[in-house]
């Protein structure tokens, strides 16, 4: 069944093999039957009626939070804001005339997440649960769902999850986009279809990211991760990865803000990965990648074909440029687990953490 580990000796491995076959599902569960992709009315009515977006959520799920106001404010034209939810409801910023919560959730049930729901209903506001357990209390508590369809996701870290997440989140706002008439330059379920056979294409060369984990991380004290533009929000994503199942202090950083002080703590042989995906950036953080090496860091860039270049550790498949992180997490998310293999780390059940977290 969808819960059984089966052959695979850890569920982390299992469900980032899963992640072509969720995306697939995710353009099934939202085909209509003229092959078109659409939302339920109400919700579409929703996003249309909203003057700002306020999304809400925690860890990896607010990762994913900040490239879907990407997707919404570049393909829907629709301002987005993108809060922790644990900051949230302590610090609540003004809020605009027409403002829609979406909180995207997992597991439905954190705990942090649901107080600002909580809240937000109080005030009469509208509100949306983007998550892949039906029947969960988010869902169950906020006016709209939408589902992930990435089936039960049992390893702490998440993975498949946050790929779901961006896929839901780019269906959104292109379908949203459609309805309000703006111009989109391409074809979503066929972007969304590339992108699946792009993942497909990392998870059969999983050797090579084993490979990278062993010679970067088998001994590393700490890492860093830089982007820039939407590449930055996935380093984010591939630090959390690496500190929460292989114990290695890791930070996601914006590649010009380096020079700002964490250049410091950049000493011989420091793992420092960079993701080249965004050709308006590549030449700025191809020259970020120049200053940390010049101070003895051990560069790994992971470029995309079209703004790859000879010396790149690993060149992914090329996808549309707004969708290149659900391709481009993926060797992040298996450098992290073959980093905790190599580290002798339980993978599946990393110390101090729970699956979902129900205290606030
Ligand atoms: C992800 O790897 C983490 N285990 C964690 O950050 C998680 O994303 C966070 O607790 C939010 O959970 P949720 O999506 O179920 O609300």
């Amino acid at each position: 069944s969808d819960i059984e580990k089966g052959t695979y000796p850890h569920y982390m491995l299992k469900e980032m093999d899963e992640q072509p076959t969720v995306i697939r599902k995710i353009i099934q569960a939202y085909e209509v039957e003229d092959g078109q992709l659409a939302i339920d009315e109400d919700i579409l009515e929703a996003l249309q009626a909203a003057d700002r977006l306020y999304i809400i959520a925690a860890g990896t799920s607010y990762h994913a939070g900040l490239i879907g106001k990407q997707y919404f404010e570049k393909m829907a034209g629709i301002p987005v804001e993108v809060h922790i939810s644990s900051e949230f409801g302590y610090n609540m910023p003004l809020l605009s005339e027409k403002p829609l919560f979406i909180f995207i959730t997992q597991s439905g049930e954190t705990a942090d997440s649901r107080q600002v729901l909580v809240k937000i209903k109080e005030l009469g506001y509208p509100t949306l649960t983007i998550t892949n357990v039906p029947g969960s209390t988010l869902s169950r508590e906020a006016d709209h769902t939408l589902l992930l369809h990435a089936g039960p996701e049992i390893a702490v870290a998440s993975t498949k999850a946050y790929v779901a997440q961006l896929a839901v989140l780019a269906l959104a706002a292109y379908v949203t986009a459609q309805a309000s008439g703006k111009d989109l330059t391409f074809d979503l379920k066929q972007e969304l279809a590339i992108a699946a056979n792009g993942i497909q294409t990392i998870i059969d060369s999983k050797d090579v990211l084993e490979d990278i984990a062993e010679d970067y991380l088998k001994i590393a004290r700490n890492a860093f991760f830089i982007g820039r533009n939407i590449d930055f929000y996935v380093s984010l994503e591939g630090a959390l990865k690496l500190k929460e199942i292989s114990y290695i202090q890791a930070e996601g950083f914006a590649g010009g803000e380096l020079k700002h002080g964490t250049i410091a703590l950049i000493e011989e042989g420091t793992p420092v990965f960079a993701l080249v995906t965004q050709e308006a950036v590549s030449l700025n953080i191809r020259g970020n990648v120049k200053e940390v090496a010049a101070r003895g860091a051990y560069p790994c860039i992971i470029s995309m074909a079209g703004v790859d270049e000879d010396g790149d550790r690993l060149v992914i498949p090329q996808v549309n440029e707004l969708l290149t992180p659900l391709v481009s997490v993926v060797p992040l998310q298996l450098i992290s687990y073959y980093a905790a293999l190599h580290r002798r780390c339980d993978v599946d059940k990393p110390r101090n953490l729970a699956k979902s977290v129900t205290v606030e």
